[in-house]
């Protein structure tokens, strides 16, 4: 029987707004500490879109520099996938929306909800019209500008999160061991009640009640989320690394949604993974939601630690809660 094609990532762009907020600016809006800050979560600055900068903007500059990068035409594109909790607005998705600012004329496309997984799952969405042959290019972006919709005066969620995207195109692979060959997804819809926004939404409509009640920003538990996202990082990697009759020695690289220093350290340190092997980079850019995945991605190839025939093991958790991972066998 002939084995399906895999999907392989062929080019990887990115867009992180330039303007930065440092812990020090934070320390002026709301009573915290830099040193409060990088213990409790590693954070030294994330980056902010400017007013009138939205998710799309960064979604489309990222989907560019893709393409750019790989010498294929935005008319070249089967399908976007935009993973975002952000969009530019309720509809339309964000995916029409870049797709007319990249001018991919030929293709659809769709939004992802899926908060911090939200990455992973594109990947593995994409995988699946690749592998039958349907599709033969697609972009998959992680985008969101969570400074859209975070309180400033909370400092409990502030100091976190940040704004950026990272997207890749995706396309069939001759050689079916390179490219995307495994995921292992979960939802647990228990844990929505401790990180969501309430308001905006069909079940609280946007009312001068919601706004005062600031229900359009982000509510969180902080210490729930920690205590999930540690376990289940873990849990469902191992489940994905068993079920492909591999252990984490057999990983190059470990690239974990940036949501804080400490639960990817405590991962890689259950799963027994040196430094060397896992990727770190919230320090500069905070939890920027959908885009941490391919923004990490894109400091360890442009630091030289990603190489053609490196397995990478992503794993990520989310509002929802959500959780994604993934085993991709680097193919460029
Ligand atoms: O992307 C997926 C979604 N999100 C996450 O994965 C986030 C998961 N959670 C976390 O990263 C951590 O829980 C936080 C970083 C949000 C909070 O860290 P924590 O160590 O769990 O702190 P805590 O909530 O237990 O708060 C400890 C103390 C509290 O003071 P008291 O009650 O002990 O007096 C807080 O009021 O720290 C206080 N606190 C702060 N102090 C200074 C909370 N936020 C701040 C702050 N600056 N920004």
């Amino acid at each position: 029987m002939q084995k399906r094609p895999t999907a392989k990532i062929v080019a990887l762009g990115r867009c992180v707004p330039p303007r930065v907020l440092s812990n020090a600016d934070l320390e002026k809006l709301v009573e915290t500490s830099d040193s409060w800050i990088v213990e409790r979560t590693g954070i030294r600055e994330r980056h902010i879109a400017d007013p009138g900068v939205a998710t799309s903007d960064l979604a489309a500059q990222a989907a560019r520099e893709a393409l750019s990068k790989c010498g294929t035409r935005a008319d070249e594109i089967d399908l976007i996938i935009v993973c975002t909790v952000t969009p530019d607005m309720l509809f339309p998705s964000t995916a029409c929306l870049v797709q007319d600012k990249i001018g991919a004329s030929r293709a659809w496309g769709f939004d992802l909800s899926a908060a911090c997984s939200g990455f992973v799952y594109g990947l593995s969405v994409a995988a699946q019209f690749i592998s039958t042959g349907a599709l033969q290019k697609v972009l998959v972006i992680g985008s969101d500008v969570m400074s859209s919709i975070v309180n400033y005066q909370d400092r409990a969620t502030c100091v976190i999160f940040g704004d950026g995207a990272g997207a890749v195109l995706m396309e069939p692979s001759d050689d079916p061991e390179f490219g995307l060959l495994d995921f292992y997804h979960e939802i647990d819809g228990s844990g929505g009640q401790f990180l969501y926004m309430p308001g905006g939404g069909s079940l609280h409509p946007p009312s001068h009640e919601t706004v005062d009640r600031k229900m359009h920003y982000v509510h969180q538990d902080g210490q729930a989320v920690f205590k999930y996202a540690v376990r289940k990082m873990y849990e469902a990697s191992r489940v994905i690394l068993a079920r492909n009759r591999l252990t984490p020695n057999d990983i190059q690289l470990f690239i974990a949604h940036q949501a804080n220093l400490r639960i990817v350290n405590a991962t890689a340190e259950r799963l027994g993974l040196d430094d060397g092997r896992v990727v770190r980079n919230i320090q500069r850019f905070g939890n920027t939601t959908a885009g941490t995945i391919p923004l990490a991605m894109a400091d360890a190839l442009e630091g030289g630690r990603l190489k053609k025939g490196d397995l990478v093991l992503f794993a990520a958790v989310g509002a929802g809660y959500t959780v994604g991972t993934a085993l991709l066998r680097w193919a460029y």
